[in-house]
């Protein structure tokens, strides 16, 4: 650098939003002809009204649709996009990877490395955490990031612990560099693997004829089991943790927060991080009450209705929060 020279600091900025829900509605009302609740109960202990439910889609088409959206919004073509990084628990297939789907889909070129993220609730903050890196590095200048779960085909319909918590849907961003303020200040992705069983589904790869010992394969299916109390405490204690790390790190008190966006998963978890953090409830998005807890989606999908609400302006501060099986959580500034 020359003298004289201006300092620039290359970020990645977000540039288009997309999402996507799949049109079938299913309301509390409904799962009280499914399994023993209420809407009640489920309204007073978790904030969900009804969730949408997928049917006859893949996790790729329902991510692709996402993209697209996001795609328009940035003005970008696909064939422009240099990286495709997808965060699901529930893809296609074990391989190719959704990321591979999607490409596919929507005409990305040959050569874009594409792939997905497994961190469950916090795969899109995982994803786009990979993603800054290549932004922040020189190698991507156009990246697609989606966060999609489709969790009614790994949820046990039979449990109404966690049935009447889960929707589908996805959520999509576009990133490319830029230099100046605006974009993303820091992405800060976290795990604990000792916790997996707090949260995680059951076997879904089945044994070999070796380890059966001839006996047919037993059925094998991943369901998800969760310990719902123990994970909404974990939750709220490591997504306050997070929030203020990522507020101490660029020197950001709660005042300066235009609008934190945190994973979907308990409207009451939402509201005790914004008490903690002490931050207003216009400060706070929630959309829970449509779309119940989307996984990898819930922080794109919330943010793309953000956007097209008007809920955030340029210059102000966004803070994503997540957290999820794994145990997983991340959190990360933008400044729009
Ligand atoms: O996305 C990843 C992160 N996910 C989370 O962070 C979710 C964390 N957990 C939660 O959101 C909450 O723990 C739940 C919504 C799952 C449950 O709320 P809770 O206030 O922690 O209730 P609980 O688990 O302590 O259960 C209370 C009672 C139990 O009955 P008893 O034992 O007190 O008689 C349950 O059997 O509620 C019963 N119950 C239900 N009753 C009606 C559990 N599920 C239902 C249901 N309808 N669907």
């Amino acid at each position: 650098m020359t003298r004289g020279e201006a300092m620039t600091t290359t970020r990645a900025r977000i540039t288009g939003t997309g999402s996507y829900a799949p049109p079938k509605v299913l309301t509390n009302k409904d799962l009280e002809k499914m399994v023993e609740t209420t809407d009640e109960w489920i309204t007073t202990r978790s904030g969900i009204k009804q969730r949408r439910i997928t049917v006859n889609e893949k996790t790729s088409e329902v991510a692709a649709k996402a993209a697209r959206r996001a795609l328009k919004a940035a003005g970008v073509l696909p064939r422009e996009i240099d990286l495709v990084i997808v965060g699901t628990v529930t893809p296609d297939n074990v391989f190719p990877s959704t990321a591979c789907f999607v490409q596919s889909i929507l005409g990305v070129k040959s050569g874009v490395p594409a792939f997905d993220v497994s961190a469950a609730c916090s795969g899109f903050l995982y994803a786009m955490d990979i993603a800054d890196k290549y932004i922040k590095a020189g190698i991507s200048k156009r990246a697609l990031v989606v966060g999609v779960d489709i969790f009614s085909r790994i949820i046990d319909w039979k449990d109404r612990s966690t049935c009447v918590l889960f929707g589908d849907g996805a959520g999509a961003v576009v990133l490319k560099p830029s230099s100046g303020k605006k974009g993303i200040l820091s992405s800060h992705i976290y795990s604990d693997g000792r916790l997996w069983q707090m949260l995680y589904t059951t076997e879904s790869i089945p044994p070999n004829p070796f380890e059966t010992k001839g006996k047919s394969n037993p059925e094998c299916h991943p369901y998800v089991r969760m310990k719902g109390n123990e994970t909404f405490k974990a939750a709220v204690r490591n997504m306050e943790e997070a929030c203020l790390k990522v507020m101490k790190l660029n020197r950001l008190k709660p005042k300066d927060i235009g609008l934190l966006i945190p994973h979907q998963a308990n409207i009451r978890i939402m509201n005790a991080i914004k008490d903690r953090l002490k931050l207003s409830d216009e400060q706070v998005f929630s959309d829970i009450e449509k779309y119940g807890n989307t996984s990898a989606a819930s922080i794109p999908l919330a943010l793309d209705e953000a956007v097209r609400e008007k809920r955030i302006k340029a210059g102000d501060v966004v803070l994503f929060v997540s957290f999820g099986g794994g145990l997983t959580w991340a959190s990360a500034a933008v400044r729009w």
